[in-house]
């Protein structure tokens, strides 16, 4: 696909990695409709980049967590009259949860930020893309959903579900959409994160350091632009998964 010209969603746009995603999509010439939950503020910042790259951007705000919320951004999108290429499912909740300690609160509000989100949102704009020009699905999952670390059981599960569903979306949205994830290993790490953990984490990559969003975003813009990569997972995480 030439994204040039082409709608991409990105979804917890407004900050950090999904940023990155989006202005990288923004550089090739895409139009970008971000999405954020809370980060009101960066989210115009972030636009304001992006439209200086001489592309359009609308902003839109949902708590992905929500059907209901899902199935606003998606009329608002559709009142909007704009129609997605290429959905990036990109917004994420990120805490610690040992096993001794997880509540229901907990197992839900992961897997309903981390799965049920981009479930419904990939349900009704990749049946838009089927019905329509076809498009891409990029879900960003996590090195961790397929080799789980210890103390995030909710959230590597929460990733795990979501890998597991791409190869689904594959397979139901064929032939016109193909759909695909992305699993990084650390490229940001939390804000909260001490320098202990920082340096630990550091030394857990056969490259000897973290990545960086673009090492994401650029794999979100080779994706997009393979026509026939369909239904797989692209580590991108410095050997992260095989120490
Ligand atoms: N950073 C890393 O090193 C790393 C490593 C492995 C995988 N990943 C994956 O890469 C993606 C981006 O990483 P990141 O570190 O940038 O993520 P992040 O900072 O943890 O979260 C990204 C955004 O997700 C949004 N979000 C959270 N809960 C939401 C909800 N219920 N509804 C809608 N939006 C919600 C938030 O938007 P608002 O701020 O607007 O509330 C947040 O800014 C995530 O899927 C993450 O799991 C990242």
């Amino acid at each position: 696909m030439n994204i040039e010209g082409k709608n991409v969603l990105v979804t917890g746009a407004a900050r950090r990695v999904g940023r990155e995603i989006a202005l990288a999509f923004a550089k090739k010439g895409a139009h970008i409709l971000l999405h954020y939950r809370s980060s009101g503020e960066e989210a115009l910042k972030t636009a304001d980049e992006i439209k200086s790259a001489g592309v359009r951007c609308r902003v839109f705000q949902a708590d992905l967590a929500k059907v209901g919320d899902v199935q606003k951004l998606v009329q608002e999108i559709a009142q909007a009259r704009l129609a997605v290429d290429i959905l990036i499912n990109s917004a994420s909740l990120f805490y610690k949860t040992p096993l001794k300690d997880t509540s229901e609160h907990d197992l839900d509000a992961l897997m309903n930020a981390n799965f049920k989100g981009p479930f419904f949102l990939s349900k009704e704009i990749g049946g838009q893309m089927a019905r329509a020009n076809g498009g891409r699905i990029i879900n960003i999952a996590d090195w961790s959903g397929l080799r789980p670390y210890k103390d995030y059981a909710a959230y590597c599960a929460s990733k795990g579900a979501l890998v597991t569903f791409t190869k689904s979306l594959a397979r139901e949205l064929a032939p016109k959409v193909t759909a695909n994830a992305i699993a990084p290993g650390p490229v940001l790490l939390p804000e909260d994160f001490t320098s202990g953990e920082k340096e630990a984490i550091e030394k857990l990559t056969l490259v000897g350091r973290i990545g960086s969003p673009s090492d994401v975003a650029h794999a979100a813009v080779f994706l997009a632009e393979s026509d026939f990569i369909n239904g797989t997972m692209l580590v991108v995480d410095g050997g992260r998964s095989l120490v």
